[in-house]
């Protein structure tokens, strides 16, 4: 279901005091008030930090756990590796797969982030699936036809029933912890296509239904700006989800 949603990516940031810290700030912060009409905040911290955050999480609010990546199989000999069955019963509700540096450094293809995605359906996660252009994609005026078929080749392959748990994060690479924002306009029209394109693939009401955010410096200054347009449904927040009062700010900018 389409909602206003709010994700803080924490990445491989903070030690478990800091953590503990951060957590307890934002949620002191951004409190329940107004709850009601509140965005869904999600809260993505590192694996090993994971359980404890989700317990300074107010239970039955706004505030969801998510987990920064999980592993395609649900148990077995993968050393080192986490499973989305493991995340579930940590408490997590989301995971953010396909992010542009999961892509980068760890080679993630669209065949192994399918095997992902079914994997986090199978446990009951939403997945938030990350889709984005470099600037030499962007530069080159092939930014469509890319996040197209990150979309077709990475997403489309769900059934109705999958693909209506999933949320999706445009983030251009270009942008993401540079500082350097795609502006209102570019996230709009890039969230607009995907809109199109989920429309093709499913039906104008799955299209409608999607919760779609957009991610790469997001800060407390240009959030209410994106979040105003018209497609923008929210956003995947790295740098900023890391500062309690930044971080409030984003969340209180609808
Ligand atoms: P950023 O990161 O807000 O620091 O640009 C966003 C992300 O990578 O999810």
């Amino acid at each position: 279901m389409r909602q206003k949603l709010v994700a803080g990516n924490w990445k491989m940031n903070l030690t478990y005091p800091e953590a503990l810290a951060l957590v307890g700030e934002i949620t002191s912060l951004a409190g329940e008030a107004g709850a009601a009409s509140a965005p869904t905040v999600v809260i993505c911290p590192p694996f090993p930090f994971l359980h404890a955050v989700g317990q300074q999480l107010p239970p039955a609010s706004n505030f969801h756990l998510g987990a920064q990546n999980c592993h395609q199989k649900e148990s077995g000999a993968f050393t080192g590796e986490v499973s989305a069955k493991m995340l579930a019963s940590v408490g997590c509700e989301y995971v953010i797969l396909g992010h542009s540096e999961r892509r980068q450094y760890f080679r993630e293809d669209d065949e192994l982030l399918g095997q992902k995605l079914k994997a986090a359906l199978a446990a009951g996660l939403k997945p938030i699936f990350c889709v984005g252009e470099s600037l030499d994609t962007r530069e080159a005026d092939e930014t469509f036809k890319y996040i197209g078929k990150q979309l077709t080749d990475g997403l489309f392959h769900l059934s109705n029933e999958e693909f209506a748990q999933v949320v999706i994060a445009y983030e251009p690479i270009w942008a993401i912890g540079t500082g350097r924002t795609a502006t209102s306009a570019q996230a709009q029209e890039v969230h607009a296509f995907i809109r199109e394109q989920i429309a093709r693939a499913y039906d104008a009401q799955a299209a409608l239904d999607t919760t779609i955010l957009y991610g790469g410096s997001a800060n407390a200054q240009n959030a209410k700006e994106l979040f105003s347009q018209p497609d923008v449904d929210g956003g995947l927040i790295g740098g900023a989800a890391l500062k309690a009062a930044d971080f409030t700010t984003i969340i209180q900018s609808f």
